[in-house]
C-alpha cells in the first residue's frame, strides 16, 4: 500500500488542509484524478481531499481560514462540501463505505475506512492517494499497484469488474473515456464486463453519459472511444442512429464505403484543426442520414442523395435524445450538415463568382468552419484525387476571400425590405411582396445587379410593374 514514493505537493492549501486536520485529529488524503494527473504531468484543476470523519467540517474549517472571499458551497446529501480557490475546486468528503455515485438520491452515507474509500473507486489509476498526515506526509498510497497500470496504461477496476460498474454503470463510458483521453487500454475481463452490462447504462442520467460523450469527442482522437462503444454495445444504447452508418453493402459487385469508419475519420481530421465541441459534432452527424437516403441505381451505383437535407432535419432529433443543448449550438450543427457537400460541389465544378456568392450568403460567418468540415471530409486514399480536391478547395478558398471583399455579402441582409415593398406598393403581408424580395436577392446573388440600394429599387419597380403593380409614394 505505502509506495515510500515522496509527492511534492506544491501549493500551500495543502498545508492547511494537514494543520487543519491534525488540530481535528482526522486523517485526510489528495486521492482521484488530481493524483493521477499529477503523476501524469497534466494540469488538473480539480482536487479531491477525503476525510477520515466530517469532510464538510474540514471544509468550513479551511474556508474561514482563508478570509471572507472564500465560499463554501455544502451538498449535505452526498455529504460533500466544496471550495473554489483561485482556479481550482477542492472538494471535500467523508470516507464512505459505498459507491460513487454523484447522482444519489440517497440521503445516508455510510462512513469508512481510507480503504473502504479506494476499494470503491472506479479504477485503480483514481484510487491512488497521497498522505496529508503529520507521520507521512505527501507520501504516495496504492493499495491496487495504480502506479503499475498508470505506466502500462491501463485501465483496471480495483475490485471484480462487475461489482464496479454495477455499482455505477457511468463507470463503463468513463472507461472508455479515460482509454481514450490518455490513450490506454482497458483490461480485458474489464471490457468483458462492460459488454455483458451495458444494458445498464440506460439507469444513469442521459445528460451525464453525454458528458462523458462530449469528452470522449474532445480529446485528441475520439475514433478510439467510438470503436470501443461501438465494440461494447454501448453505443447501440445510447446513440444508435450512429450505428447505423456500420458496414457496406454491394450489389453487381459495386460497393460503397463504410460510412462509420469514413465519419470516423473525418472526426479525427477535424479534431487537429479544432476545439470547437460544436464543429466536431458537425463531423459526427454530417453523414448521419446517409442509411436513410441509400439508394442503389443500376446506372449510377449507390447514391445518397438528399442526405445533407434530411441530416439537417435529423439534429434536433438526435440532440434532443442526447440531451444536448437545443439552442444556437444545435442550429449551427444543422446549418454545418445542410451545407457540408456545397464546397465540394463547387469544387468540381467551375467555380462561379455567383456561386460562391451563393454560399458566402447562406454560411455566413460559419464559412471558415465549414470550410475545416470540407477539408476533414475527404478522406480518399487516392492521392491522385486528394491532390485535386485540395487544390479545388484553394481555389474555392481564394474565390471566397476575392467575393467577399468585392460583394460584401456575409451576413448580408438585401438592401430592400419587405416592409418597404408593402409601404412603396401598398401591399398586405402575402405572396406579392415574397415575389419581390425574392427576385431582388436572387439578382444580387447572380451578380445582375450591384449590392445597392438604387439598383435594388429600379429592378424593384421594374418586377412590379410587370405584375402590374404601380408605387403609390415616391420612393425616397
Ligand atoms: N469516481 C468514481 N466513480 C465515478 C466518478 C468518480 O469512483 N463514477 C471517483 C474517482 O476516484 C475519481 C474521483 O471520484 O477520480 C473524482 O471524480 P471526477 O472528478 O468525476 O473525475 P476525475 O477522475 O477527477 O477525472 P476528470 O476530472 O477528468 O473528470
Amino acid at each position: 500500500m505505502n509506495t515510500g514514493i515522496q509527492i511534492n505537493l506544491e501549493h500551500p492549501v495543502f498545508e492547511r488542509i494537514a494543520t487543519i486536520c491534525k488540530e481535528e485529529k482526522v486523517a485526510s488524503y489528495v486521492i482521484g484524478g488530481f493524483v493521477r494527473d499529477l503523476l501524469l504531468n497534466r494540469s488538473c484543476k480539480d482536487i479531491d481531499i477525503v476525510v477520515i470523519g466530517d469532510g464538510i467540517k474540514v471544509a468550513n474549517l479551511l474556508a474561514a481560514r482563508l478570509g471572507n472571499a472564500v465560499n463554501v458551497s455544502v451538498f449535505k446529501n452526498f455529504g460533500t462540501a466544496m471550495i473554489r480557490l483561485e482556479d481550482y475546486e477542492i472538494e471535500f468528503v467523508g470516507a464512505r463505505k459505498e459507491s460513487y455515485r454523484n447522482d444519489s438520491r440517497k440521503p445516508d452515507v455510510i462512513s469508512g475506512t481510507l480503504d473502504d474509500d479506494q476499494k470503491r473507486r472506479d479504477f485503480t489509476i483514481n484510487a491512488l492517494a497521497i498522505s496529508l498526515n503529520a507521520d507521512d506526509y505527501g507520501m504516495l498510497l496504492d493499495p491496487f499497484n495504480g502506479l503499475s497500470d498508470l505506466k502500462n496504461g491501463i485501465i483496471r477496476t480495483p475490485l471484480e469488474p462487475e461489482i464496479t460498474y454495477s455499482d455505477d454503470p457511468l463507470r463503463m463510458m468513463r472507461a472508455i473515456r479515460f482509454a481514450t483521453q490518455l490513450n490506454f487500454t482497458i483490461e480485458a475481463t474489464s471490457l468483458e464486463a462492460i459488454k455483458s452490462q451495458c444494458a445498464r447504462i440506460s439507469i444513469i442520467s442521459m445528460e451525464r453519459v453525454s458528458d462523458e460523450l462530449n469528452k470522449i469527442i474532445l480529446s485528441l482522437k475520439p475514433s478510439i472511444g467510438f470503436k470501443l462503444l461501438f465494440d461494447t454495445g454501448l453505443l447501440h444504447l445510447i446513440f444508435p442512429q450512429f450505428t447505423l452508418l456500420y458496414g457496406v453493402e454491394t450489389i453487381d459487385g459495386k460497393s460503397h464505403k463504410d460510412n462509420f469508419y469514413h465519419t470516423l475519420e473525418v472526426l479525427d481530421n477535424i479534431c487537429s484543426t479544432t476545439n470547437n465541441l460544436w464543429l466536431r459534432w458537425a463531423a459526427i452527424l454530417h453523414d448521419i442520414a446517409k442509411p436513410a437516403t441509400k439508394r442503389f441505381e443500376v446506372e449510377h451505383g449507390w447514391t445518397f442523395h438528399g442526405h445533407e437535407e434530411k441530416g439537417a432535419r435529423m439534429v434536433p432529433t438526435i440532440f434532443r435524445h442526447l440531451k444536448l443543448p437545443l439552442n444556437e449550438k444545435m442550429k449551427y450543427v444543422q446549418k454545418l450538415v445542410l451545407l457540408h457537400l456545397r464546397p465540394i460541389v463547387l469544387a468540381k465544378n467551375e467555380v462561379t463568382d455567383s456561386a460562391v456568392r451563393r454560399l458566402l450568403f447562406e454560411a455566413g460567418d460559419e464559412i471558415e468552419d465549414l470550410m475545416k468540415l470540407c477539408h476533414a471530409d475527404v478522406t480518399t486514399k487516392n492521392e491522385f484525387k486528394q491532390r485535386k480536391y485540395r487544390s479545388n478547395f484553394e481555389l474555392v478558398q481564394q474565390k471566397l476571400i476575392e467575393v467577399e471583399e468585392k460583394d460584401r455579402v456575409r451576413n448580408w441582409q438585401p438592401p430592400i425590405s419587405g416592409e418597404f415593398i408593402m409601404q412603396v406598393f401598398d401591399l398586405k403581408p402575402g405572396r406579392e411582396v415574397g415575389i419581390l424580395k425574392n427576385a431582388i436577392r436572387e439578382a444580387i446573388l447572380d451578380g445582375e445587379i450591384p449590392n445597392e440600394y438604387t439598383e435594388a429599387c429600379k429592378l424593384l419597380i421594374d418586377k412590379a410593374a410587370k405584375m402590374g403593380l404601380n408605387p403609390v409614394i415616391i420612393i425616397p
